[in-house]
């Protein structure tokens, strides 16, 4: 029967390795918005488009040829044919992809093709920013995964594997939330929206949590 679990929440929230983890529980599929994002962004950079250029943003969404896998035990992501997988989780399509996310066609196009990715799926957990509120508002579950900026800090750090510097980190992760705020609603819970704070939480307690929700 079908089911859709929306999760919305900002970086470090822990929102895609827990989203992943109750996917797998609920025996459902598992949806990475952010890595749509990503891969937009990364063929932006590689096709030198004009990240300005809000026109050519926009028209190089609504062309591309994406393909993201929902199973939650296998990552991959391609687009025009490449497989970026591993390329967008890189800082510099991290520092880029607010020109994506600002974009509101770009936003507009995304969000129709991360519809149709939900309903064929009928089982599945779907984690992003605008899940709850946007894509999925009518989804069965639906949760907003917060945590300190302190604990988020932690959890970047941790999942950077320490390769730069705290400071730099701090400063990515600050600038990037900041960009984030300027597309309305990504921090508060609208009505009906559970919220998860898993500031004091470990990784099973906040998967958990978001079951029970
Ligand atoms: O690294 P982190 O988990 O925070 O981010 P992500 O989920 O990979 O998403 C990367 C970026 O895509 C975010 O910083 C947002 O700007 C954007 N995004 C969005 O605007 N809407 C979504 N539903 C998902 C991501």
């Amino acid at each position: 029967e079908k089911l859709v679990v929306a999760v919305d929440g900002p970086s470090g929230s822990g929102k895609s390795s827990v989203s992943k983890e109750a996917a797998r529980r609920l025996g459902a599929r598992y949806l990475d918005t952010g890595a749509m994002y990503r891969a937009v962004t990364w063929h932006c950079l590689d096709a030198g488009t004009d990240l300005h250029d809000a026109g050519a943003v926009a028209a190089a969404v609504r062309v591309a040829d994406l393909f993201i896998s929902t199973d939650p035990d296998h990552e991959e992501v391609r687009i025009h044919g490449t497989d970026v997988t591993a390329a967008i989780r890189e800082p510099f399509v991290s520092e880029a992809v607010s020109a994506v996310a600002t974009n509101l066609e770009a936003r507009a196009e995304l969000a129709r093709r991360q519809r149709e990715i939900i309903d064929a799926a009928g089982r599945i957990v779907a984690e992003g920013r605008d899940i709850t509120t946007v894509v999925a508002p009518d989804a069965h579950a639906r949760i907003l995964l917060t945590a300190s900026e302190e604990a988020r800090l932690r959890r970047r750090g941790l999942q950077l594997g320490g390769t730069q510097s705290a400071a730099d980190l701090q400063r990515q992760v600050v600038a990037r939330d900041a960009k984030d705020a300027t597309v309305s609603s990504f921090h508060e819970a609208s009505d009906g929206v559970a919220t998860v704070d898993s500031s004091d939480l470990d990784f099973e307690q906040t998967v958990q949590a978001v079951l029970a929700a």
